[in-house]
Order: structure tokens, then sequence, then C-alpha cells
């Protein structure tokens, strides 16, 4: 098959570019070449831009499909766990058991903080948030990091090291919070089973906490792993074209994390809830949110990418309801309010109109403060699930021969070039 070419004409001449074959979605146009023709293409917001090459993961936004390294992430959520998924992006293919145990001992082996660490809580205060602890403390541990990232087993080596201390500090900015003394991890304890014991025991010994709270804790890790090319996956990876330590990256990406547009959403969500306040408000709010002047945004509904029912929050939206049944919550007046806004947006012409479905986010707020986890903590789980998507682009874009530095250009329209006046003869 011949090679396709687009082209593109204006100011009398036509420029060739090469079109690059995607596996699954829109193929590219490659238009690398396009500033030597003195212009250059303009897409703020990245709508139609790709910044780079991946095979870690797919989304077909119009159909609601997601697929981890092929697999879709409904089978990996209910044949699967975290462990086997932060395998897969991390190797591109799932473990087979005598590898999952190994890569569940490697994660178990590392998830103590460096001592030193821990001293860096006390300079917070106990009302900080738990993100700007989180972003703190995850580039502190860069400091501490000695492996070499040109060598692919230091890279590898990096992306465990993470994995498996970001639930020890995601807890420790907890505790902290709530002025709670540090509960130590446990290598005997799944790796979500780990975290809640952190977040929760009272004692280091205490029992472990129950299997079905852990897995749906489980499963808020697996349906945020990864996402492409997010706005903070692409920080992480703009941040790392610099060759930046790949630890500092991290929390780089974290800091993008953080807005209420991207994965801050989920806290903006149940704040929300609590701002509307009760069924009879929420027909007004639906109106707020409708009304082009208000700022008011329907929070955790929307997405960028899906125009079509997310499918993480179709599978959130299950485990959800299961958490509710199982600690009782059904009937608190905050969830009622949840599920009454769900169900009224989802029949308003506005939100069917312009395909603005409940995102992951909406549920996963909801189930996280079912599990009792207060909402400031709710950006920082996303982060902790997400670190092995950041971590695996991290590791993509650092391997492939064609990474260079990212250095957007721009469109100016600031003043010509004119002369400094001397002081006095300015106006
Ligand atoms: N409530 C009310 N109206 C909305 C909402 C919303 N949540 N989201 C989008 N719209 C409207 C916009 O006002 C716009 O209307 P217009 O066509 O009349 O101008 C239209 O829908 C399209 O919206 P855009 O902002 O252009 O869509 P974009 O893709 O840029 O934004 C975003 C997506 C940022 C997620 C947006 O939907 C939003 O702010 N949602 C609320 C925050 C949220 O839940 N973010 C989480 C995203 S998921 C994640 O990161 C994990």
């Amino acid at each position: 098959m011949a090679d396709r070419k687009a082209s593109l004409s204006f100011d009398q001449q036509t420029l060739e570019f090469p079109v690059l074959n995607a596996t699954l979605g829109p193929d590219v146009i490659d238009i690398k070449s396009l500033g030597n023709a003195g212009v250059f293409a303009f897409d703020p917001g990245f709508y139609s831009t790709a910044s780079c090459t991946s095979k870690i993961t797919f989304i077909d936004g119009d159909k609601g499909v997601l697929l981890y390294r092929g697999y879709p992430i409904d089978q990996l959520a209910y044949h699967s766990d975290y462990m086997e998924v932060c395998y897969l992006l991390l190797n591109g293919e799932l473990p087979d058991a005598q590898e999952k145990n190994a890569f569940i001992k490697e994660i178990n082996q590392a998830h103590e903080l460096p001592p030193k660490m821990l001293h860096l809580f006390k300079g917070f205060d106990q009302d900080a948030h738990p993100m700007s602890i989180l972003i703190a403390l995850v580039g502190a541990l860069s400091a501490f990091d000695s492996k070499n990232p040109k060598d692919p087993a230091g890279r590898y080596q990096m992306a465990i090291e993470l994995i498996a201390k970001i639930p020890t500090i995601a807890a420790m900015c907890y505790r902290h919070t709530q002025g709670l003394a540090f509960i130590p991890p446990r290598a005997d304890l799944s790796y979500a089973e780990n975290f809640l014991h952190m977040m929760f025991a009272e004692e280091a010994d205490s029992p472990a906490p129950d299997p079905i709270l852990a897995r749906a804790m489980d499963r808020i890790f697996t349906l945020h792993a990864d996402h492409e090319q997010n706005a903070s996956t692409s920080t992480v990876r703009m941040a790392g074209s610099t060759g930046a330590n790949p630890i500092a990256c991290i929390a780089a990406g974290i800091a993008a994390l953080w807005g209420p547009a991207h994965g801050g959403a989920n806290e903006a969500a149940l704040n929300m809830l609590h701002q509307i306040g009760s069924e009879d408000k929420v027909e007004s709010y639906l109106e707020r949110a409708k009304d082009p002047k208000d700022p008011f945004l329907l929070m955790g509904f929307g997405h960028r990418v899906y125009k079509n029912y997310d499918p993480r929050a179709k599978i959130m939206r299950e485990t959800c309801h299961e958490v509710l049944d199982l600690v009782g919550a059904k009937e608190d007046p905050i969830f009622k309010l949840a599920l009454h806004l769900e169900k009224i947006a989802l029949e308003d012409s506005y939100f069917v109109e312009k395909k603005l479905y409940p995102n992951v986010d909406f549920y996963s707020g909801i189930t996280q403060s079912a599990l009792g986890i207060p909402s400031t903590m709710f950006t920082v789980i996303f982060a902790l699930a997400r670190t092995v998507g950041w971590a695996s682009n991290w590791i993509e874009m650092i391997s492939d021969p064609q990474q260079r530095l990212s250095r957007p250009r721009q469109l100016y329209t600031g003043e010509k070039e004119r002369a400094v006046k001397p002081i006095a003869e300015r106006a």
C-alpha cells in the first residue's frame, strides 16, 4: 500500500505531510516539518494534537471504550485486580501466577519510607490539604532516589518503588491531617487492604479490613490506573522530556491532577453535593449549570474524551451501590441526593444533548465517602492509583528513540518590537 500523504495549501504553496497509521483510533498527520514553511499549528487544549506515540492505553470516547494494553477495562475490573493491572501497564502483558506473586513480593518489600522522610510531615500544619503534603513528599522522595534512569532495570525499579511507597505516603498524609499516629505498612496484606489498614487501623496489629471494602478500593485503583495522554500524564511526559528526575516528574503530575477539571473533580463533586444540600434544590442548581453566564458546573459530569458513558463510570456506579448497601448508607441524605441528581441529569435534555454523563469521579467520590474517607483525600487516592500509569508513560517516553524535549510554539499576539524610552520620557 502506497504511503498516504496529507496536503495543506495556503499562500500559493502546497505542503505534503505523511499520514501515520494507528492500530486503533484516528490516524495522525505528522506535521513536524510544518514549521519549516514558517507557520505553526494552533491547537490550545490539544483537541486534535497527538503529542506522542503510545502502546499503553486506548480510549474511544464516542464508543465508551477504554483498553489497557488492549484489554477492556470491564474485563480487567471483573477478572483481574490492581496488582495485575500494574504489572500489565508496566510490562505490556498480564502476569501468570508466578509472575504475579513475584511482583507482589517486590512491591511488599518496598512499602517502607526512608526514615528521614517521616520527619518532613512535622513541617505541615494539621489543616494543610493532603494534596499539598503529597506533592511535597513525593518531590522529597526524589532526594532519596539512587536508581539510574538511563538503565532500563533502574527505570523499572523506580516504578516499583513508587507504586509501593505512594500508599504509605498517602495514608500518612491522611493520618497527619487527622492528628493520628502513623501505622506502618504490612506485607501480609493485599495492596488495597494494606492501604486501608494504614489509613484506618487503630493499632499496627489490628485485624485486616473487610475484604468487600478492600475489593471496592482495589476497583477504584484499577479504574484510575491509566487514561492515556490526559493533563497529568502529559505533564509527567513533558517534565520527563527535559531529563528531570522521574520521581520529581511524578510530583509534577500530581500537581496537574489536583485541579477540579481533572482529578480534583471527585472532591469538587462531593463539595457540590453539600452545596446543593437537599433534593428540592436540585432543579435550581441544574438551571444554574445550564446557564452559560453562571460559572457553576455540575462537578463529576462531562469529560473531554468521553462523549458517551465513561465505561469506568458504569463499573464504579455498581461498586458504589454495593458499598452503599454494605455500609447501610443508601438512606444517608447526601447519597440520596447524589442518586437523585444523577437520575435528573441523565434525563435532562441539556445534559443528554451535550452528552454530559456522570464520569467515574462522580461515583468514586460517593464510594470513598461511604468508606469513611474525607473528600480532601479523594484526589490523593486518585494520584496513588494513577502512579503506575504515570510511571509506565514516563518509561515509554524515555525509552522512545523519537523522544525530544517537549517545547510547544505559540501564536504571538503581543506588541511588535519597540524601543525602550528613558523613564523621564514615558507618559
Ligand atoms: N456542567 C454543565 N455544563 C457543562 C459541564 C458540566 N459539568 N461540562 C461541560 N459543560 C458544557 C460546557 O459549558 C459547554 O457548553 P457550550 O457548548 O454551551 O459552550 C459544553 O458542555 C462542552 O463543554 P467543554 O467545557 O467545551 O468540554 P471540555 O471537553 O473542554 O470539558 C470537562 C470537559 C473539563 C471535564 C468539563 O466537562 C467539566 O468541567 N466537567 C466538570 C468537572 C469534572 O467533572 N472533571 C472531571 C473530568 S474526568 C477526570 O479528569 C478524571
